[in-house]
């Protein structure tokens, strides 16, 4: 099968085209380095050992998708493309808006000229809002987002499922990702954040490399067993390799599917952080702050669907996570840069 990654050059994306050529697909790249950069492609391809076409577009522009579309044959697509900082959603909202719903009616349209039916969709466990209970399972009801991100994802859900409903020889495979954290076991390619990072396993790695003098542990009096966020963290090859399952899946499958990508187990920052010392004998400094704005006590999936449904279950463990995480910052302490 050819499949179209959408923002392939990203953290995510990038992985997913490993295990989609080792899976025997093939693959086209569009991406406009917003949050990456070419050099990733390079590392894929060294990987594999494969010559990856890639395009350097905006998916939001129609001529350039166009382009791509006219020049390749393409059976699917992944949408990867979106911008998912969430406190910098809140400051530039529209901005959010515009490339996320417009990158996905924009591929839409010209998937629909060209045939193509079958589209994957990078979701969030952010769609679930503040859940009542947990694990969280499909068929619960969405919440309200806390944030122009989260929304954006909840947007683009509904927009999915219409455009299954008009089109009934449509497949879409929305996935829920939780918490992907970790790297491809060569060390050549990772997570590569812009800036401070938000996000908790980018932070730990880049004090560990002492880009950064400590962890700020945003909170500890939450209702979890040791008071800090609780989180369904999620090897991002175990990731990649449901993705892979998705675009199989999706040949034979019509209408709109919505599966979680998660392991079912939840761990706590203090977990991971232990978790990390112990596996790379390193220590972690950190303090205890107040808890960020949004966030939620705890969150992890109900993983039973994708095992039913797609034949994909999570196999990677949290050492595994922390040790390759740590293998990908160690040999690259400042990213691809
Ligand atoms: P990432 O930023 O590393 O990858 C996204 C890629 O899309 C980047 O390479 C970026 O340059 C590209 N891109 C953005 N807008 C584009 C546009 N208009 N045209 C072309 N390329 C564009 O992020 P990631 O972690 O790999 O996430 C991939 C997807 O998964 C995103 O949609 C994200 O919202 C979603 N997601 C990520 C997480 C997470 O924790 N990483 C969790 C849930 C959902
Ligand atoms: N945390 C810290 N210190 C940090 C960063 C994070 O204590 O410096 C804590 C958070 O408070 C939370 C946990 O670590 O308890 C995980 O936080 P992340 O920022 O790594 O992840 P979130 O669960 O907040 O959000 C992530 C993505 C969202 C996505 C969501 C669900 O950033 O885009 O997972 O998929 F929507």
């Amino acid at each position: 099968m050819n499949v179209l990654l959408a923002g392939g050059a990203g953290y995510i994306g990038s992985h997913t085209c490993v295990e989609l050529i080792g899976a025997g697909h093939t693959v086209v790249i569009a991406d406009n380095y917003s949050n990456s950069c070419p050099v990733a492609i390079e590392r894929v391809e060294e990987i594999t050992g494969v010559s990856i076409p890639h395009y350097e577009a905006d998916v939001c522009d129609p001529e350039a998708v166009e382009k791509i579309f006219s020049e390749n044959e393409i059976d699917a697509v992944i949408h990867f493309a979106g911008l998912k900082a969430v406190g910098e959603s809140c400051e530039k909202p529209v901005m959010y808006y515009r490339n996320n719903i417009d990158s996905t009616l924009t591929l839409l349209e010209v998937m629909k000229r060209h045939n193509v039916n079958r589209f994957i969709f990078s979701s969030s466990a952010t769609v679930y809002g503040t859940p009542e209970t947990v694990p969280l399972v499909e068929t619960m009801p969405t919440g309200s987002p806390t944030n122009p991100y989260g929304w954006t994802k909840l947007m683009m859900e509904q927009i999915l499922s219409d455009t299954a409903k008009a089109n009934p020889e449509m497949s879409i495979v929305i996935l829920r990702y939780f918490n992907p954290i970790g790297a491809h076991k060569s060390g050549r390619i990772g997570e590569d954040p812009n800036g401070i990072p938000n996000n908790l396993m980018p932070y730990i790695t880049q004090v560990a490399a002492g880009r950064l003098p400590q962890l700020g542990v945003f909170g500890d009096d939450y209702p979890t067993h040791d008071g800090t966020g609780v989180r369904d963290y999620i090897h991002v090859v175990d990731l990649a390799k449901g993705h892979v399952k998705a675009i199989e899946y999706s040949a034979g499958h019509k209408g709109t599917e919505i599966v979680n990508l998660g392991t079912g187990t939840g761990y706590s920052v203090l977990d991971i952080v232990k978790a990390f010392e112990r596996v790379n004998h390193i220590e972690i400094p950190y303090v205890i702050k107040p808890r960020r704005p949004g966030d939620i006590a705890e969150c992890f999936a109900n993983a039973e669907k994708a095992e039913k449904v797609l034949g994909w279950k999570a196999e990677l463990g949290l050492d595994e996570m922390c040790y390759d995480a740590w293998n990908w910052q160690s040999h690259n302490v400042n990213g691809y840069k």
